[in-house]
């Protein structure tokens, strides 16, 4: 049976999940860290695959002035232009629909580009996240740099479940459907040597891929919701 992995992003229920992870979670300290390590709280910056506006607006917060929040589900706008509306009614301004596969902004845009929480792992197959990265780099200034996270098949607390797979039917490991509070979502789990090479092919050389247990101890909140994860900082070539 065919399976829509756009159709789960759509569901206000699923957006609705999303705006509560913003105000009852928020940024993540590994993400803190890295948001502050990387970007200056001036830089244009442009975040894809938003939610319900959980990271953009714990950037929001800690006074990062150039920040757009994007992302290709009507219900996920609509809903983070509330949440961040209930906190300044003028940063409901800064959100707005774009397919991370296909940006409409015009080259070099954007300083940085953030896409948190495996959301790049989320499109439907390696030609959707090779069109991401594309689109991301074209928009990108040179040097600028995209952060990014993707579950780890080898690595971490997700290992022991990779390890114990055989190959499935359609012959590309890490492909997963995983259930969750509304319909079941789609997930895709990389080794770093795929992810550097998928990297690597849309013009990206990584600086930096620890996991987030390595970056920092985060809120059980946040490991609960999340789990454990890969940081990938790259930048334009
Ligand atoms: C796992 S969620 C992460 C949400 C948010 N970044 C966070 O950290 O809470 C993945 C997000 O990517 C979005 N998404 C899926 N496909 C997309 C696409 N082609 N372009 C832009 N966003 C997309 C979904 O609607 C969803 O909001």
């Amino acid at each position: 049976m065919h399976r829509d992995p756009k159709a789960h992003w759509r569901e206000p229920k699923t957006a609705l999940m999303y705006a509560r992870t913003a105000t009852q979670i928020g940024l993540w300290e590994s993400e803190r860290i890295m948001v502050r390590r990387y970007f200056a709280l001036t830089d244009d910056l442009l975040e894809v695959g938003c939610g319900g506006g959980r990271a953009g607006l714990g950037m929001l917060k800690l006074g990062y002035t150039g920040l757009q929040l994007t992302d290709f589900s009507e219900a996920m706008v609509s809903i983070t232009r509330g949440v961040l509306a209930d906190i300044n009614p003028t940063w409901a301004g800064l959100v707005a629909q774009q397919d991370a596969t296909a940006l409409t902004y015009s080259d070099a845009s954007f300083d940085g580009v953030i896409y948190a929480f495996n959301g790049l792992m989320c499109l439907p197959d390696r030609d959707a996240r090779l069109a991401a990265l594309r689109s991301i780099h074209r928009v990108l200034r040179p040097r600028g740099i995209l952060i990014f996270t993707a579950p780890d098949r080898e690595k971490g607390k997700n290992a022991a479940h990779w390890k114990n797979q055989s190959l499935p039917v359609d012959g590309i490991p890490g492909n997963r459907w995983h259930e969750t509070e509304t319909s079941p979502v789609f997930m895709h789990s990389s080794t770093e040597q795929e992810t550097y090479a998928e990297l690597e092919l849309c013009g990206f050389t990584t600086l930096t891929s620890p996991l987030s247990t390595e970056v920092a101890m985060d809120s059980k909140a946040a490991r609960d919701f999340a789990g454990e994860t890969r940081f990938y900082v790259v930048r334009k070539v």
